[in-house]
This record gives structure tokens, sequence and C-alpha cells, in this order.
């Protein structure tokens, strides 16, 4: 049911069976590759651009009904001043939403001198725009079915090297599907055995090392960390190990690291009802992890890649961890719960100490780790925090490239007198200043003997209202600067 994407060369003449994309900047002229369209359209293509009825702006769409020849609807889509490779994947994912909530079946997506690069992330945007959930609603009635959207032609003058490009998009593009269905299912139903499980199945369609251990497995490793979180749930916490290797045997690995609570309550310090449902996201580190697992996979990047996630619930019962409580992480440190809503931490901590067993390159975590970092950078930016300035920076570009933007926090020794605890080595919280800092800082004491960057995602990972070119709900991050790293790394 996933969409197809190829690349032709230009011609916009025909198109009978498909409706028709174009992505324009502001004052675009009318020219020879349209002059096709323009005629099938009896002249309203020139007439609207020469009366400015459309402009090119950032996400205007303008949608024109066809002629009795040619392309069955033609949609305009603004670009904005800075046609870049951003502008071109939200174009095309705002072209791809439009097409889906029109029932078009088959759309030709016009990109004339788009570079290689360029189509790699068009195709993304058409994956990012199609993308719906859809399978715990009802089907309409028969009468009110719509086709999905299913084949996408891009056009482009330069097909050399185009098709590589958009196969390069596909496999991001699945990478991001996967995340955003993880993350849209509900907790109920995507929970840590079917994360395990999904983990099991990318292991199984690219042939990946893959191991699922469980509570007696954490035990056996003194996970005290991650364990007190999985102690007021029944359900089994699943520590999953993906490793993909495809780089020469000896060269140390990239490990990702996912935050996978399926739903977190706050525990004991319950959270407010309010917006209580969207904690079904706190899993959007590891959705991230095994989009990025996919993605990876799908490239058969030549580097060797480890993905971990560390999957439970965080709730309140009667065997719950409680405020005041010390437990021991794997690491040996011992650790005050202040506020059983800081749990994220926990689970992180026993992550960042296991990761060491691989003698990683960098680690790099990400997690709906703190309000507080929706607080400090809104919903435009990924919380950076790290020891290493030159991995900071290699994750922050790779990031910019991709149109997943991110910055940096400081990690400034003062920070670590807030978690300092009078009965244990380090507390849970440092209370509400600089709140995502001080979670830095106590995933810091854990994330020893490699290069280490810490994301946190709270507030780019999903978003509570609509984003125009993609619906409210998860958006993918940080697949695409995880995949874009590692093709860094792979270079
Ligand atoms: N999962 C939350 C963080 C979160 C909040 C993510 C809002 C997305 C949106 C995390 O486990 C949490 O509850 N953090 C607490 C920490 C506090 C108790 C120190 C928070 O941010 O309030
Ligand atoms: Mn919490
Ligand atoms: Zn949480």
């Amino acid at each position: 049911m996933s969409l197809s994407i190829s690349v032709r060369p230009v011609d916009l003449s025909g198109l009978d069976r498909f409706s028709l994309a174009i992505a324009l900047p502001p004052a675009a002229p009318m020219t020879a590759a349209l002059r096709p369209v323009d005629v099938a359209l009896n002249g309203a293509l020139a007439r609207t651009l020469e009366r400015k009825d459309f402009g090119g702006t950032k996400d205007e769409v303008l949608h024109l009904a066809g002629g009795s020849a040619g392309a069955q609807r033609v949609l305009l889509v603004g670009l904005g001043k800075d046609a870049k490779g951003d502008a071109l994947q939200r174009a095309a994912s705002l072209a791809a939403r439009r097409a889906q909530s029109l029932g078009i079946e088959r759309l030709a997506f016009y990109a004339g001198g788009a570079s290689g690069d360029a189509v790699e992330r068009i195709a993304v945007g058409l994956q990012l725009g199609a993308w719906e959930y859809t399978d715990l609603k009802s089907p309409p009635p028969e009468e009110e079915q719509k086709p999905r959207l299913s084949e996408v032609v891009i056009h482009v003058d330069d097909v050399t090297g185009a098709a590589a490009a958009a196969r390069v998009g596909e496999a991001i593009g699945a990478g991001y599907d996967l995340a955003r269905k993880l993350a849209m299912m509900p907790g109920n139903v995507c929970t840590p055995d079917y994360l395990a499980d999904t983990a099991r199945d990318l292991a199984r369609r690219h042939e990946l090392a893959v191991a699922v251990l469980g509570r007696t497995e954490l035990a056996e490793l003194k996970m005290g960390a991650f364990l007190c979180v999985a102690q007021g749930t029944p359900q089994e916490p699943k520590l999953l190990v993906l490793e993909y290797r495809k780089g020469p045997q000896t060269a140390k690995p990239i490990v990702f690291v996912g935050k996978g609570l399926c739903f977190d309550s706050g525990g004991i310090s319950i959270k407010p009802a309010q917006g209580m449902e969207f904690m079904k996201f706190d899993m959007c580190g590891a959705a991230g992890v095994l989009g990025a697992m996919e993605a990876i996979a799908r490239l058969g990047l030549p580097t060797n890649v480890i993905g971990i996630v560390g999957a439970t619930t965080n709730m309140p019962s009667g065997t719950a961890m409680n405020p005041g409580d010390v437990v021991r992480a794997s690491s040996g440190t011992s650790i005050e719960v202040i506020n059983t809503d800081a749990e994220g931490r926990l689970v992180l901590a026993d992550l960042l100490t296991y990761a060491s067993r691989f003698e990683p390159s960098a680690v790099i975590d990400a997690a709906t780790l703190t309000g507080a970092c929706v607080i400090a950078l809104g919903h435009l930016a990924t919380g950076v925090f790290g020891t290493d300035a030159a991995l900071i920076r290699e994750v922050i570009d790779a990031g910019e490239r991709v149109g997943e933007r991110a910055w940096q926090l400081p990690l400034w020794e003062e920070y670590k007198d807030a978690i300092k605890s009078d009965v244990a080595d380090l507390k849970n919280t440092g209370g509400r200043p600089a709140g995502s800092i001080t979670a830095a800082k106590f995933l810091e004491a854990f994330a020893t003997g490699y290069p280490w960057v810490h994301l946190d995602i709270a507030g780019t990972a999903y978003s509570e209202s609509d984003l125009v070119a993609i619906p409210k709900g998860p958006t993918g991050v940080p697949v695409g600067m995880f995949v874009e790293f590692a093709r860094g790394r792979a270079r």
C-alpha cells in the first residue's frame, strides 16, 4: 500500500491519467516546459501567473481543474523565496497531502531543473505528505471511499542519477513512515512487546542481529534505574538491540539510543489529566531509532550502526516506585528518585551504560525528555547537549541538511549542583530552572567512555497542532537527522 515513486524526463503533454503538481517560486514565468499544460487548460495557467493569482509563496496551494484532455487537476504549490531543498521537500509534502485529500491516485510532480539532492528531498516530502494513520478507523461507506495516492512520477530535466536519488528518498521516507506509525499508535496497541516485535521484524527483513531483553535479563544486568520505572506496570519492559554491520569489521559502530515510554502517566508523581493522552508519544525517541534503522538498512550504508531502545510504561500502582526511593543503576551509581515523572533519564541511564559495551565511535540518544525543552526552544528546534564539540557540530549540521533544526544548550559543570542528593550519588530532578540542562547533566553521568550527544525531542517529535505540510501528530523527528548523520559517517 505504499507510495511508488519514479522519475522521468520532463514531458507535461498527455498526463491524462494523472494530476499534476507544479512547484514554483514567487513570480515564476511561463516556460516552454509548462506550455503543454497551459494549452490543455486553454491558457488558464499563463493567465493565472500573469494576473499573479498565484504568488509562489511558502505553503501556497492553488488548485486548477484540468481541461478535457491532459492532467485531470493542476496543483500549483509555492516554494517561497528560498527555493532550496527544505522548500522543495515541504512543497512536495504539501502537494501529496492535498492530493491525498482530493482522492488523487496518480500524481506527476514537475521539478524542472532539480538536482539529484533535490529529487531526494522531493521523494522524502511526497512520502511525508502522503502518510496517514487510518488503521483504527472504520472504513467510510462505499460511496465516500476515495482512492489513496499510490503513484508519483517526478518530472526532471536531467534524469541522470535522479532515479537513484528517488530510491534514497524512498528509503528515508520508509524510515519516517515507520517512526510516525509507531508514534501514532496508541499506548494500548504500541506496547513494549509490540516494539520488540517491530525490532524482530526489522531484523528479519534486513538480516540484522536482534536482542530482546526482558525483566529477568535487566535484573541480571543490575539495571536498577530502568527497572524501577518498569516496577509499576505488569507489562514486560523490553531492552531492544538491533545491530547493522555493513562497515569494516573493526570499525567502531555508531550507537543510537531511544527513550521508549509507550505511555508516561508520571507514575506516583502523576501528571494532570489535561493532555495526558499525548504521553503515548513518549516513545518517539525509540520510534526514531527504529525508523532510522529501517532507512539505514534499506540504504545499505557501508557502516556499522547499533540501535538500542528502552521500552516500558510509567504507571502508578501499589508496586510503583515512590518519591524518596533510592535505586542503583547498572553503572553502580545510586539515584534518589525525587519525582517519578522524571523517568526517561532513569531508563536512559542504564541504556547509556549498556551502550559502552559496543565500544562506540559515537552515541546519540533521542528522548522526549523534558517539558522544559519545549519552553526553551518551542517546537522549532531539538535541544542538543554533549561533551564532544566536534560531534555536536556534526549532529547539528546533519539535521540542518535535512530540515531538522537543532540548537545546542550548555552543560556547564555548575549545573550539576542541582542534581546532588542528600542520600545518594545523584537525584533524578534538579527543580524547574534549566530543567532540560539538568536532565542532560544527569545523563552525562552515565555517558562515559565515548563521544556522546543527547537530543531532547520533546518539542519536535510531535505536534499538537496542524503543521500545514503534515497534520498534527508525529513528525518523524529525528529519523532524518540520524540517517543523514550515518550517511555522513559512511562517506
Ligand atoms: N515525557 C516527559 C517530558 C515531556 C513533557 C515530553 C511534555 C513532551 C511534552 C518526561 O518524562 C517528564 O515528565 N519530564 C518532567 C520532568 C520533571 C518532573 C523534572 C517534566 O518535563 O515535567
Ligand atoms: Mn515523565
Ligand atoms: Zn517521559
